[in-house]
């Protein structure tokens, strides 16, 4: 856990119009920043970033948030991912529990990766420049199909043939980042060749291999005739791992959105000829299995996920480990499909001769995971006998372990209950299957509680803009308005509470971040705020005493009723005189205060 404190440090210290710059072209214009909004689609900028509010919000979209927030959305990048990305570009290190790393070591860790990055966008600026005269290698693309446009847009290159390219984009060639980036070999000592080192890469087709944060990363490169292997992938290195990156991820972030899936191949030129052809949401893992590092990064991007695998039997065992690596991440809000193309295709393959139509039907008709799974557990065995079906439940019985208890689970259960002869019931109790239970950090939401109006939502809506008008409530504001406010006293008290907690330091984008992790009863109110232009802090200051004196003298009136209802001792007398009195100030005050306003 990055502690609170940390977060509110780290986004006072920030400016979101740097970190929303740095991937969307933003405009001044008035108060805030104008630019093409990153979640949809469009042609005129309704995207706005307000360096007073540090928020950004989408009057085309609605879509709104923090600095952290943007990088969450814009990235994929987890919470903690977000955070520490924020920090190292302003100076600060997250405390963290995990890394038991000493400081100097960490720091030296840090320039290491930093040379390999610049090492591989190096190499990487060097290759595209090298494709633009490479006569042969360009016609290879246009021979599978590809524009300029998306060999540009996917940053492929061309490793020229040759044992030492890189040297004239490396001076140094003898530096140590070219072989640990792996753009560069040793040759070992014993072997007294006449090339001590040299590139791994010649004669290739260059596809860069980017992070999420469109940093290159790594390579893979591609013969241009025949040869082995057919694809050399750049080693593992501190910023490579095949096991959580995926080809094509960066620049297909856009398009999944709009297409509200990905489509996860298996090949690099998959993915570039399914952009030549109107499918830019497809990514590859990278020549290994996938993981379920790799679904959880693509459920960081959309809900729904369609696997395409070739229809013979490597195909089939693919699907089989993408099947396993999701199973945990199968929840009943997100959707994850798998497309069986025939045999002898892959979907590079397959849209070329069928065509994008073809295609886009095959993906709308792709295997559900509930329905694959129990195709996997029925497998070979024979449900006539009461042993095949037994033994389908047992194949079954691992998977449905894997699934997180939830509707869909039961759904499965419930097949799988069907075709083996058994009921549901009888399954769970077999399997151990836990009952599902509420997820989640967030609180669930309270049984059908109406959101808060008028008065009380007034000041709740005020309290969040400008979390540091806490101050302004003494006790007698704060009795008033939790009365008046009722079913949501808590949800008020909450505010306040944190608002306090936050000090001086407070602010609007601090507050909903940390709101954003304890209750969802906020989000309208941070939406509308997001929206809003911005006003004058002492104009607020002057409307929300303004609120209070009002939530007072309602809660006044109340009690005054009450009494009124009930004995009239000498204590209620004594209640009603100080009552009066303090209704007939608040009256004075409010009567003052339009007076100087009029
Ligand atoms: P394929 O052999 O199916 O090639 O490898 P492909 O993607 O259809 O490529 P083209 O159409 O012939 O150009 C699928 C993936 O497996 C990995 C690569 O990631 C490749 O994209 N692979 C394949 C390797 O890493 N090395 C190889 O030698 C071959
Ligand atoms: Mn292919």
């Amino acid at each position: 856990m990055i502690p609170q404190s940390f977060i509110q440090d780290l986004l006072n210290r920030v400016d979101i119009v740097d970190v929303v710059g740095r991937y969307v072209q933003l405009k001044k214009g008035g108060a805030n920043y104008m630019g093409l909004c990153p979640f949809h689609n469009e042609k005129s900028p309704s995207f706005t970033v307000s360096p007073t509010k540090q928020f950004y919000h989408c009057f085309g979209c609605g879509a709104h948030g923090t600095a952290i927030g943007f990088l969450i959305e814009y990235s994929g990048l987890g919470f903690v991912e977000a955070v520490k990305d924020l920090a190292q570009g302003v100076g600060m290190t997250v405390p963290d529990n995990d890394d038991r790393l000493p400081p100097a070591q960490r720091a030296e860790q840090q320039a290491k990766s930093l040379a390999l990055s610049e090492a591989l966008t190096r190499a990487c600026d060097y290759y595209r420049r090298e494709l633009r005269q490479a006569e042969r290698a360009k016609q290879y693309l246009i021979g599978r199909g590809l524009t300029g446009e998306i060999a540009a847009r996917y940053g492929l290159g061309y490793a020229p043939d040759g044992w030492d390219g890189l040297k004239s984009v490396f001076p140094d060639y003898e530096d140590g980042a070219l072989v640990e980036s792996g753009l560069v070999i040793d040759r070992a000592e014993e072997d007294d060749a006449r090339h001590k080192r040299y590139d791994r890469f010649r004669d290739r087709i260059m596809f860069p291999i980017r992070n999420t944060k469109g940093q290159v990363i790594g390579f893979g490169g591609r013969v241009l005739d025949k040869g082995e292997p057919k694809y050399l992938n750049s080693p593992e290195t501190p910023l490579f791992q095949k096991g959580s990156e995926l080809y094509g991820l960066f620049e297909a972030r856009q398009a999944i959105r709009e297409a509200g899936y990905v489509l996860v191949t298996e090949g690099y030129m998959d993915v570039v000829a399914l952009a030549q052809l109107g499918f830019p949401q497809a990514v590859a893992t990278l020549g290994t299995a996938c993981t379920t590092i790799h679904v959880q990064k693509l459920l960081r991007q959309t809900d729904q996920v369609v696997f395409s695998f070739d229809g013979d039997g490597a195909g089939r065992r693919a699907a089989r480990r993408a099947l396993e690596a999701s199973l945990p991440y199968a929840g009943d809000n997100k959707t994850i499909k798998f497309l069986f193309l025939p045999s002898e295709h892959d979907p590079d393959s397959f849209v070329r001769e069928y065509g994008s139509e073809a295609f886009a039907q095959q993906v709308q008709d792709a295997m559900p995971l509930s329905q694959f799974l129990l195709k996997e557990a029925v497998g070979d065995n024979d449900l006539h006998t009461p042993e095949g079906r037994a033994r389908a439940q047992f194949d079954a019985k691992p998977m449905l372990q894997a699934l997180p208890a939830s509707a869909l689970r039961l759904q499965i259960v419930r097949g799988l209950a069907q075709v083996t002869g058994s009921t549901p019931a009888e399954i769970e109790g077999l399997f151990e299957l836990a009952q599902p239970v509420a997820q989640g950090r967030k609180a669930p939401p309270r049984a059908r509680r109406a959101a808060p109006m008028g008065l009380e939502r007034q000041i709740m809506r005020l309290l969040v803009a400008h979390p540091v008008l806490a101050a302004e409530f003494d006790e007698p504001a704060q009795a008033a308005v939790m009365r008046l406010a009722s079913e949501h006293a808590d949800m008020f008290v909450q505010l306040l509470t944190i608002c306090r907690e936050m000090g001086v330091n407070a602010n609007f984008a601090v507050l909903a971040e940390s709101l954003r992790e304890i209750s969802s009863d906020f989000d309208p109110l941070i939406a509308e705020i997001a929206a809003d232009t911005e006003s004058d802090a002492e104009v607020v200051r002057l409307e929300l005493l303004g609120a209070i004196r009002q939530a007072r003298l309602q809660a006044i009136k109340g009690e005054l009723e009450q009494i009124a209802g009930g004995v009239a001792d000498e204590a209620a007398k004594n209640r009603i005189r100080e009552l009066m009195m303090q209704q007939d100030q608040l009256r004075r005050q409010a009567q003052a205060e339009t007076g100087r306003r009029d």
